[in-house]
């Protein structure tokens, strides 16, 4: 009999991970809670509260599913993991004990600290040591970055060259005034420097350890990488500078001692580990570590897998990681699509038009995040609104097909970056 999976989420990378995983010949149905409008053409939305453990394992149960994939970070963080296995489920990501990789970085930097992880120089500081906060930042020359322990939506982070801005930063964050509870213990870092790369590692949490084929992140809102940071606007896959060497690097000094250490404490890390990666004039260094997939960068790397989704995390799930993964030699090209005022609040609500034209075009796949079925007519419903993949032989290939596609796609105050995989294109913009 095919199998049933639940996918958890409501993003453009539950919509890639729900398509990739109906592809699979082992997959009969798959589900999404709560889904969105892309993710009901692939699979069946079921409505659920994914951050209250109990009513996913309840979902769980009713739908007989044989795995559940955890897509966002938060439900990793509450337990999911823990509660599903422990009601008797096969489920794909990270216990809570390891998800503190995303969901303290004060954690993290601990456990990398102690398994010789190159990383940026740290200390960390609580509320009422804003004077030992102070005189830290003092012994940093060249740039300051603040950082909230907590989850704070990607937005915890200050990275800046200015000592005042710095000392106004860690302020903020210790009063409890800038993020909460999440802010009132924070991490001072030294600021790297060099281009940003994510690898992400499919895990086992037993020894097993798979590199995926990286991708690169475009952060900021625009152009040229000005604004405000996003979520992300755009990504591609693979990254003409990252080789095999320095996969293999990564793996050796950095993801191989985490997962090692994490395990020796009791902690194994199974799930994908994102590793965000800086490549430094002194080599490779973590910049985060992440306990999911990212989003935008999950919708470039799995529509260049030709291995079998489904059974890689089945595989991982059941601590034993065998089969190998392949990708095509294709590139990849995302760029998101944007609603007005994100990544502020964003407005929602408008027709979307054009999206079969869109479709149509070779290579192209439309991955949805905030959009929602309105009687009939698809609507705007979040910031980051759609997820428009091209793939091509080449980056410049999939490139042109992309923003052909997203030529065809309007709504009103529909905002995007033109210049997604600036990095590795060959023809200039
Ligand atoms: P994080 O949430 O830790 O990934 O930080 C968000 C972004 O801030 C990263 O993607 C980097 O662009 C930047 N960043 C974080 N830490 C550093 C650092 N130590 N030096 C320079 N940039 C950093
Ligand atoms: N694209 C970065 C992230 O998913 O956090």
């Amino acid at each position: 009999m095919a199998d049933r999976v639940l996918v958890l989420g409501t993003g453009a990378r539950e919509h890639a991970l729900s398509w990739k995983l109906a592809q699979s010949t082992r997959v009969g149905e798959v589900f999404c809670a709560p889904g969105n409008a892309g993710t009901a053409t692939v699979a069946t939305n079921v409505a659920c509260d994914i951050h209250d453990n109990a009513a996913v394992v309840a979902l769980a149960d009713e739908l007989e599913v044989d795995l559940v994939v955890v897509g966002p970070d938060q439900p990793a963080v509450n337990g999911v993991v823990d509660a599903l296995e422990a009601a008797g489920h096969l489920a794909f990501g990270p216990s809570a004990a390891a998800a503190q990789l995303e969901g303290s970085k004060i954690w993290m930097k601990a456990v990398v600290t102690r398994a010789g992880v190159p990383t940026a120089r740290y200390a960390e500081f609580a509320a009422g040591q804003e004077a030992e906060a102070f005189a830290y930042l003092d012994t940093m020359s060249g740039g300051y970055v603040i950082k909230t322990d907590g989850l704070a939506a990607g937005k915890g982070v200050i990275v800046t060259e200015s000592l005042a801005k710095a000392q106004q930063a860690v302020r903020d964050y210790l009063s409890g005034a800038a993020f909460g509870a999440a802010g009132e213990r924070l991490v001072i870092e030294e600021m790297m420097t060099g281009p940003e790369v994510s690898l992400f590692v499919l895990c086992d949490g037993n020894g097993g350890a798979i590199p995926l084929t990286p991708a690169q992140d475009h952060k900021r809102v625009g152009e040229g990488d000005t604004g405000p940071n996003t979520g992300g606007m755009g990504a591609y896959s693979p990254v003409p500078f990252v080789d095999d060497a320095l996969v293999d690097e990564v793996m050796a000094k950095i993801v191989r001692p985490t997962l090692d250490t994490l395990a020796a404490e009791g902690t194994p890390f199974r799930g994908i580990l994102f590793t965000g990666l800086m490549l430094t004039t002194e080599g490779p260094k973590l910049v985060e570590y992440n306990v999911r997939f990212g989003d935008p960068e999950c919708q470039v790397v799995l529509p260049r897998m030709t291995s079998d989704l489904y059974v890689h995390y089945r595989e991982a799930a059941e601590g034993c990681l065998a089969s190998e993964v392949t990708f095509a030699d294709d590139a990849a090209v995302t760029a998101c699509l944007a609603s007005a005022g994100y990544p502020g609040t964003p407005s929602t609500g408008d027709a979307i038009v054009g999206l079969d034209a869109a479709a149509a075009v070779p290579g192209v796949t439309i991955f949805h995040a905030g959009t929602k079925n309105d009687d009939g007519t698809l609507v705007t419903a979040g910031g980051r609104v759609l997820s428009v993949t091209a793939v091509g032989p080449t980056i410049d290939v999939a490139c042109a097909r992309a923003y052909e596609a997203i030529g065809h796609i309007s709504w009103p105050g529909l905002h995007y970056r033109r210049d997604i995989a600036y990095q590795a294109r060959e023809e200039s913009l």
